[in-house]
C-alpha cells in the first residue's frame, strides 16, 4: 500500500515511492543520504489479471530495482544491467530493445549504441511498449531499454526494464497515449529500473514458468496457479492493513479472494499456509482469518 501517492490504490512499480525525486533530485541526498538507491519492492498489478497463470504474469510480485537521481546516467545503468545479467547471474541475453521515437521523443540511439558497444547482437527497436509511465495521474516518464532472456521452454522473457526518465507528464498514461501529451524535459535524467524477482528466479533456476520456482511450490494447472497467485496477493494486501470491502483497495481484495474461491477445489486455508511457509523469516504475513471469512461469505452468497 503506497504511503505517499494518493493517485494509485497499490504500489505497481519500484519507482512509485520515488516519483517526487525525478523532478526534485537534490532532495534524494537529504532524504536517503545518496543519489543512488536499490530496493526490493512489493507490488500489486491487476491490469494483467487475465494473463495470470501463464509463464510470467502475477498480480503480486517483488520488483528489484536500482534508481538514480543524478548519480549515474544511461551508460552506467545499461552497463550495470548488462554486467549483472552476464557476469553475476551467468545468463545469456537473448535480445534487448530500445525506443524507436515518436512525437517530441527522439529515437533512443544512445542506448542502441551502448548495447552495440557491449557486444549484444540482437538489438530491436520498439514503440509504446518501451516508453514507461507515468503511473497514476502524473509523473516522470521516458524511453526504456529492456533485456530479454530465454526461459527453460525457449521463450523470451522480459527480465529487466531500464527506464530513462527524461520527461515529466502532467497527466495519465491514457491521455498520453491519446496524443494529448505536452511532455516537459526534466533537468536531470533519472534512472528507474524494474526486474521482477519471480521471473528472474525462474530464469536462473532454469524453470519453464514462475510457478515451478521455489517461490510457488510447483503449480501445474492454470486454476492452481490462479489460486496460488491470488491467495498470495490477498495475504500481502491484508498484511498491509486492508480488509475486504465494497470500495477502493478493499474491493480489489474482495475480488481477488472471490476469484480464488471460484478456481479452487479445496479451502483456501491450505494455500494460505503454503504462502506463509515460503515467506517465513522474510515477510511477516498474517491474514487474521480474513481470507477464510470472505471465502465463507462468498460461498453462502453462491
Ligand atoms: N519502472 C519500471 C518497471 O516497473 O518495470
Amino acid at each position: 500500500v503506497p504511503e505517499n501517492d494518493p493517485s494509485v490504490l497499490f504500489t505497481t512499480a519500484g519507482m512509485q515511492q520515488f516519483k517526487p525525486y525525478y523532478t526534485n533530485p537534490e532532495s534524494a541526498i537529504k532524504d536517503f543520504g545518496s543519489k543512488n538507491i536499490v530496493t526490493a519492492q512489493k507490488c500489486i498489478r491487476t491490469g494483467d489479471i487475465d494473463e495470470v497463470g501463464d509463464a510470467t504474469h502475477l498480480t503480486f510480485f517483488e520488483m528489484l530495482g536500482n534508481f538514480s537521481f543524478g548519480g549515474y546516467g544511461r551508460r552506467e545503468a545499461i552497463n550495470y544491467a548488462h554486467d549483472f545479467i552476464i557476469k553475476e547471474l551467468g545468463l545469456d541475453i537473448s535480445y534487448v530493445t530500445f525506443y524507436k521515437g515518436e512525437g517530441v521523443v527522439p529515437k533512443d540511439e544512445e542506448s542502441q549504441k551502448i548495447w552495440q558497444e557491449l557486444g549484444v547482437h540482437d538489438i530491436r527497436e520498439d514503440g509504446a511498449d518501451v516508453f514507461w509511465g507515468p503511473t497514476g495521474d502524473s509523473g516522470p516518464c521516458g524511453p526504456t531499454t529492456e533485456i530479454y532472456c530465454k526461459n527453460a521452454d525457449g521463450q523470451d522473457v522480459e527480465i529487466w526494464k531500464v527506464v530513462l526518465n527524461e520527461y515529466f507528464w502532467d497527466g495519465s498514461r491514457e491521455k498520453l497515449d491519446k496524443g494529448e501529451a505536452n511532455l516537459k524535459k526534466v533537468d536531470v535524467l533519472g534512472i528507474d529500473t524494474g526486474m521482477g524477482l519471480e521471473r528472474l528466479v525462474a530464469t536462473v533456476q532454469k524453470k519453464k514458468n514462475v510457478y515451478e520456482t521455489d517461490l510457488f511450490n510447483n503449480k501445474e494447472t492454470k486454476d492452481e496457479r490462479i489460486v496460488a497467485d491470488h491467495v498470495k496477493a490477498s495475504l500481502f494486501i491484508i498484511s498491509d492493513g486492508v480488509v475486504p470491502s465494497n470500495t477502493s483497495r478493499g474491493y480489489v481484495l474482495r475480488r481477488l479472494i472471490r476469484r480464488a474461491v471460484r478456481f479452487s477445489k479445496t479451502p483456501l486455508k491450505e494455500e494460505v499456509l503454503k504462502v506463509k511457509e515460503v515467506y517465513k523469516g522474510v515477510y511477516n504475513l498474517d491474514d487474521k482469518g480474513e481470507i477464510e471469512k470472505e471465502e465463507q461469505k462468498f460461498k453462502k452468497t453462491l
